[in-house]
């Protein structure tokens, strides 16, 4: 790409918004020309507008961009994708809004991830849905476009599962063991997870209940058809920062070692930036994946899984684990428009 792309992050002081302009700083297809937030921080330098809460340097790129209102008409028309880190309430209004006005949209936040023209999207899983987009214009009048990625817990899943498909995987059954910062910076009081485990995170299960269903669906040249698949979730709060484990147990009748040969040969995608070289690692330590062992391999881009073996009921089950601001969700945004730009989306 002879000239870099330029973009703008919503929402771009918040957990996710943070670990955006981190993974953009050096991006060699995308820069970032505007960083948008609430009226409490706008007008204010990006640097001053965040007290800097990942702990890695401010990027100085990024850090002397006035943050501008997080409305469609105040984004520079040079500006053609737009990622979104917005509370979804927001998000609602405000993608549309963008999409409307010819942007690009991706976006981590819920709002539109089900709806049937809009593409729920995991690159290494179900590319093709992207084609959504053509209908998606056609349905909305909308010379831009929103695309989505799956909530953090449900990515990480859909990663794992996708290679059990051919394997007859029809039912799976998920407990999560999610980090703080997939709440957000002021999502929960401190007070109310250390020494604590909450086993409850408003949404989440129903989220990964019915995103799985749609991503792991056929696109039939119009729409996405189902999987047929039952996903039941239960998912917990633990006091880990970054980085969601998850206990799996799904109905295939294989052999651990063939469950791990296919999630291992999970194809990477070939020429993106943010593409991992092997999109699921498979240990054999009895004690791995653990979050501050394995949540940075490949950059956060791949997900861990270890603990593969017969269940004593029927079936497999294994432990995943990956970084849950990364793979899932700035990251895998980045990953989604990497694969858009290279598709020829973004002309
Ligand atoms: N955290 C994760 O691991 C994760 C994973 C997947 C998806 N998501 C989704 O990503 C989105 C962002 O999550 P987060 O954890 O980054 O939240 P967060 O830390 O609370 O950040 C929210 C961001 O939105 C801005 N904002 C809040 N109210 C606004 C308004 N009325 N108008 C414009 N901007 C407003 C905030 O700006 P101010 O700083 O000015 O308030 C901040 O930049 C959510 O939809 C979440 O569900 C999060």
């Amino acid at each position: 790409m002879s000239r870099r792309i330029q973009v703008g992050v919503l929402g771009a002081t918040g957990a996710v918004g943070q670990r955006f302009c981190q993974l953009l700083e050096a991006h060699p297809w995308f820069e970032v020309g505007a960083v948008t937030a609430s009226e409490r921080s706008a007008g204010k330098y990006y640097k001053d507008a965040v007290d800097w809460r990942l702990s890695t340097p401010l990027p100085d790129n990024i850090g002397g961009l006035r943050v501008i209102p997080t409305r469609s008409d105040e984004m520079p028309k040079d500006v053609q994708l737009v990622f979104s880190s917005l509370p979804a309430d927001i998000a609602e209004r405000v993608e549309a809004d963008y999409a409307r006005d010819g942007f690009g949209v991706s976006s981590n936040a819920a709002s539109y991830r089900m709806f049937d023209d809009v593409p729920l999207l995991i690159p290494e899983v179900n590319k093709d849905h992207a084609k959504l987009i053509q209908i998606q214009r056609e349905q909305r009048g909308w010379d831009g476009f929103i695309v989505t990625n799956p909530n953090c817990s449900t990515i990480m899943l859909v990663m794992t599962l996708k290679p059990l498909m051919q394997l007859g995987l029809t039912d799976v059954k998920v407990a999560t063991m999610q980090a703080v910062s997939g709440a957000g910076y002021t999502g929960v009081s401190s007070m109310a997870i250390l020494d604590n485990v909450v086993p409850y995170i408003g949404g989440e299960e129903e989220k990964m209940q019915i995103e799985t269903p749609k991503i792991l669906g056929a696109f039939d040249g119009t729409k996405v058809i189902n999987a047929s698949i039952t996903v039941s979730a239960i998912c917990n709060r633990v006091p880990v920062i970054d980085g969601h484990t998850e206990s799996v147990w799904v109905d295939v009748d294989a052999s651990p070692e063939e469950v791990k040969l296919a999630m291992a040969s999970l194809p990477p995608l070939k020429g993106l930036p943010s593409s991992p070289e092997r999109p699921i690692i498979v240990r054999e330590e009895d004690d791995r994946p653990q979050p501050r062992l394995d949540r940075d391999v490949y950059d956060g881009m791949s997900v861990s899984v270890g603990r593969v073996r017969r269940d004593v009921v029927k079936g497999i089950k294994y432990t995943l684990m990956g970084h849950n601001t990364v793979r899932g969700a700035a990251g895998a945004s980045i990953l989604n428009a990497e694969m858009l730009a290279a598709e020829g989306f973004l002309k």
